[in-house]
C-alpha cells in the first residue's frame, strides 16, 4: 500500500519545486539554527525540509492545514496495525449502501461525483465515531482530506468546478504516512501577526499570500470537511460564510507585513516572494512591492536577495512568463 507524503496535494504557491533553493541559500546565509519557524506554513513542506532542525514551530491559520500538520508531524503516539484496518474498512465501502448526505447533497455533480462524495461525506461521519486516540483521528483525518482532494473536478482549488466534463468516480481512501523525526514541534493555528508577538526562533521563514487570493476561500471544501459544522453553502462554488480571510490580501498588506516584520523575535528572518506585480491579471497582483518588501527588511537588518527563475501557478490567467523566485535574508 502507498501512502501520501505531505506535498502529494495540489497547492496554490506551494514551494516544493524550490525545496532545495530555499533551503541551500538560508543555510549559505545564516548560522547553525535550532529553531526554524514557517510561520505561513501552507503544505508544511518548507517545515518539512527543516525537520533536522531541533526545533519546529509550524503555523498557518487554516484549519484544514493545522490538522495535515498535526498529523504529519506531531504523530507519535498511534497504532499502525489499527488504523491500516480501519482504512482497509473504509476501501470496502460502497456507495450503493451508504445513505445520501451534507456532501453528496451540496457536492455531488460538482466538485465530485456523486458516488465519490457520497463515500467522502459518510467517512467524515465515522472518523467522529471511531474508538481512536487523538493522533489516530489527526491521521485519519489528514488521510480523507487528501484523498479527497486527489478525486477532485477542479483545477486544483475550489473556486470553481470543471464544467462540460463526465465526473468519473475516483476516490479512494489512502492513509498518510507521517514524518520521522526528532525535531520538538509547535504547531499553531493564528493570525501570524499576534503569534509573531509570543515566539523566539533563530530562523523565521515568512511566505504570505501576496494577491488578492484568499486560502480560506480557494480550499473551503477541505475547510468544511475538517471542521464539519455542515454550514450552509452560498453560490456557485458552493462556500460558506467568509471566515478566516487573510489581511495579506488587502490593501493593508504593506501595513500589515511592517507589523509583523517589527514585532518578530529572530535571528534571521527569510522572505519569499514573486515578481507577479506587473502581472495583467488583477487578482494575480502582488498587494506589497518589491521595493515596500525590501524597505521594511532594512528597517530590522542587513538585508541580502536572492533571485532564481521560476514558473507560477497562474490558471492561464496571465500572460507574464518572466517569473522570478525572489528570497530575501534578514540578518536581524
Ligand atoms: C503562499 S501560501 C504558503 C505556501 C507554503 N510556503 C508552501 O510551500 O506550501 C500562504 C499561506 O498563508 C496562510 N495565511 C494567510 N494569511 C495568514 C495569516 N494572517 N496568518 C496565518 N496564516 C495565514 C494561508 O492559509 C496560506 O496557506
Amino acid at each position: 500500500m502507498l501512502y501520501f507524503k505531505i506535498n502529494n496535494r495540489r497547492y496554490t504557491g506551494s514551494k516544493f519545486k524550490l525545496l532545495d533553493w530555499i533551503k541551500n541559500t538560508i543555510e549559505d546565509e545564516t548560522q547553525k539554527n535550532d529553531t526554524f519557524c514557517d510561520l505561513f506554513a501552507g503544505t508544511g513542506c518548507v517545515a518539512e525540509k527543516f525537520k533536522n532542525n531541533k526545533s519546529l514551530i509550524i503555523n498557518d491559520f487554516l484549519f484544514s492545514n493545522n490538522i495535515i500538520y498535526k498529523a504529519f508531524f506531531d504523530s507519535r503516539n498511534y497504532n499502525k496495525k489499527k488504523i491500516i484496518e480501519i482504512s482497509t474498512k473504509y476501501l470496502e465501502i460502497k456507495p450503493s449502501k451508504v445513505s445520501s448526505n451534507y456532501f453528496d447533497k451540496n457536492f455531488g455533480g460538482k466538485f465530485f461525483s456523486f458516488n465519490d462524495a457520497k463515500l467522502i461525506g459518510f467517512i467524515r461521519d465515522k472518523i467522529d465515531t471511531e474508538d481512536c486516540n487523538t493522533s489516530e483521528k489527526n491521521i485519519l483525518l489528514a488521510s480523507l482530506l487528501y484523498s479527497t482532494d486527489k478525486s477532485a473536478n477542479t483545477v486544483g482549488h475550489y473556486d470553481a468546478f470543471r464544467k462540460k466534463i463526465k465526473i468519473n468516480d475516483k476516490f479512494v481512501f489512502k492513509l498518510i504516512e507521517p514524518i520521522e523525526h526528532n525535531s520538538r514541534i509547535q504547531i499553531f493555528r493564528e493570525d501570524a501577526n499576534e503569534l509573531v508577538k509570543r515566539i523566539k526562533c533563530d530562523i523565521c521563514y515568512i511566505d504570505p499570500p501576496y494577491n488578492s487570493r484568499q486560502y480560506s476561500r480557494f480550499y473551503h471544501v477541505l475547510e468544511n470537511l475538517t471542521q464539519w459544522k455542515k454550514p450552509k453553502l452560498f453560490g456557485e462554488a458552493l462556500k460558506p460564510k467568509p471566515e478566516n480571510t487573510s489581511e495579506y490580501c488587502k490593501t493593508k498588506a504593506p501595513e500589515k507585513f511592517y507589523e509583523l516584520i517589527k514585532n518578530i523575535n529572530s535571528k534571521y528572518i527569510a522572505v519569499s516572494y514573486n515578481n507577479t506585480y506587473s502581472s495583467k491579471s488583477s487578482s494575480s497582483k502582488n498587494k506589497i512591492t518589491l521595493e515596500q518588501i525590501e524597505s521594511t527588511l532594512e528597517k530590522k537588518g542587513r538585508t541580502k536577495i536572492f533571485k532564481k527563475k521560476h514558473n507560477h501557478f497562474n490558471a492561464g490567467k496571465t500572460d507574464f512568463d518572466d517569473h522570478q523566485e525572489i528570497l530575501f535574508i534578514t540578518k536581524v
